[in-house]
């Protein structure tokens, strides 16, 4: 067997190794811990500073388990790709950036359509941030043409009202707040849990700028009646000749009803349906944030509240609250729209809707829940505890499921059904029916725990859900 000496150090590399191996979590960045407050007064190596913000965001809940939120949390690989390819497009760059402007045409065309813009009526529509962006564009439109009407007639502008359910979602508190806009709300009443015909007419009188049916509401995804709601507004302006518009807000809705539910009149087939906003970001399936508005024809968006941009030599008008937006949302929505085609959406809101149905199914066989809704509208659905359940709340249970992975809210409904604590589900693509049954029998295990609980757990402060 050989026999080995102990060499001398070789001492110039081993210096050297040290600067190269540098380990990534004793570096000077990572030591010291990054600024907080204040912008450092020197940098760090951009892989330090990527490794220091990705180490602090895996404490953020997983978005494929949030199960609150509305807004899309998987996307193909393909869509991801053009997506980082376009985040440089600034949307508003119509001359630098004609292919993405011309894609965005293609997109509301191909919405006005699929909401049933009747031929020979020009529909107009627009991307935004968001359905709460374009909300407040709809809700503009309204305003506008309401302010034309009364100034016609001779009649004060100073006290426009807005009719909706109370369960509207909190971007038209904002429109109303930020537009000087009395909120008429209509309350939940038993069973109510969202607006109706009769209760909407009610609230209508010569100041109401439009009413907002919800297709389907934010608290536990059921459609509110549009076609009830329009044809009682028909009678009302045989009655009176109060002539009463009717904005939609399908954020999701607008994205799953065509596909699923064609036979549920809520669109511009209906001739009081003067605007209706959607979420692109939600069962559009995109990335956050995009939304769309379409006006049934240009005499539904006043002209003033137009602004026009260069163009290919020429202008375009565009209608916005935002100058620079992401262009690539746009690229994704326009992806998807060709990737899916109808076919592909509905075989995917199909395919959600039947995840939702079969959870709320198992949850109401659970024992202490009772079904709100079980997402046969939009795949949402809200449950309850039964009223004999007294140990523990809506509010615990959302607390054990976290503590599982799982984010699912607990809220407490709105006036009059304020004795009422919910928790909801909204399923999106790629919550598949596997992740279900892990969903259900975590729920099954949280609540076999909270039955042994006595008395009642302390309550976080805070605790509950803002819509
Ligand atoms: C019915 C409804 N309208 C409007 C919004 C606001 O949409 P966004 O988040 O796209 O601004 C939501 C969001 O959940 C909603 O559910």
């Amino acid at each position: 067997m050989a026999l080995h000496r102990k060499a001398p150090h070789s001492h110039d590399i081993q210096t050297a190794a040290r600067g190269a191996i540098d380990p990534i979590f004793a570096r000077a960045g990572e030591l010291a811990g990054a600024a907080k407050h204040e912008l450092p007064a020197e940098g760090m190596r951009p892989d330090t500073a990527y490794q220091v913000v990705h180490d602090e965001l895996m404490l953020d809940g997983n978005a494929r388990l949030n199960l609150a939120t509305f807004v899309t949390t998987w996307m193909e690989p393909q869509a991801q790709q053009l997506m980082a390819e376009t985040f440089d497009k600034n949307m508003i760059d119509k001359d630098e950036y004609p292919r993405t402007a011309d894609l965005e045409m293609r997109c509301v065309n191909m919405l006005a359509r699929l909401w049933h813009s009747p031929d020979g009526e020009e529909a107009t529509g627009t991307s935004t941030t968001g359905s709460s962006e374009a909300a407040m564009l709809g809700g503009m439109a309204l305003k506008w043409r309401w302010r034309e009407r009364m100034r016609k007639a001779g009649k004060p502008t100073d006290s426009p009202n807005m009719v909706m359910g109370i369960n509207v979602q909190v971007c038209w508190e904002k429109f109303c707040r930020y537009w000087d806009i009395e909120m008429r709300l209509v309350p939940m009443e038993g069973d109510r849990f969202h607006l109706d015909a009769a209760e909407a007419v009610k609230q209508c009188d010569e100041n109401t700028i439009g009413v907002i049916p919800v297709l389907g509401s934010t608290f536990d995804g059921s459609y509110e009646p549009v076609e009830e709601i329009c044809a009682a507004l028909d009678q009302l302006q045989a009655d009176t000749g109060l002539d009463v518009p009717v904005h939609v807000d399908g954020a999701s809705g607008a994205f799953v009803a065509p596909f699923l539910d064609p036979n549920v009149m809520w669109d511009f087939r209906l001739p009081r349906v003067q605007s209706i906003n959607a979420s692109g970001h939600k069962y559009g399936l995109v990335y956050p944030g995009v939304g769309w508005v379409v006006w049934r024809n240009p005499e539904a968006l006043p002209e003033d509240l137009v602004f026009r941009v260069n163009y290919l030599g020429g202008e375009m008008p565009t209608f916005s609250l935002n100058f620079s937006r992401p262009g690539n949302q746009i690229v994704a929505q326009y992806y998807n729209f060709i990737r899916l085609g109808f076919d592909g959406y509905r075989r995917v809101q199909q395919a959600a809707r039947d995840v939702a149905t079969y959870v709320s199914a198992k949850v109401a066989s659970m024992g202490p829940f009772q079904l709100i809704t079980d997402g046969s509208e939009l795949p949402v659905f809200a449950f309850a505890l039964k009223p004999e359940i007294t140990n523990y709340t809506v509010f615990d249970v959302s607390r054990m499921m976290r503590e599982k992975g799982w984010l699912i809210p607990a809220y407490r409904f709105p006036a009059n059904r304020e004795d009422l604590a919910a928790l909801r589900i909204v399923v999106k693509n790629g919550f598949t029916r596997d992740l279900a049954d892990f969903l259900v029998d975590d729920l099954a295990t949280s609540v076999e725990y909270l039955k042994r609980v006595e008395g009642s757990l302390p309550a976080e402060p805070g605790e509950g859900f803002h819509h």
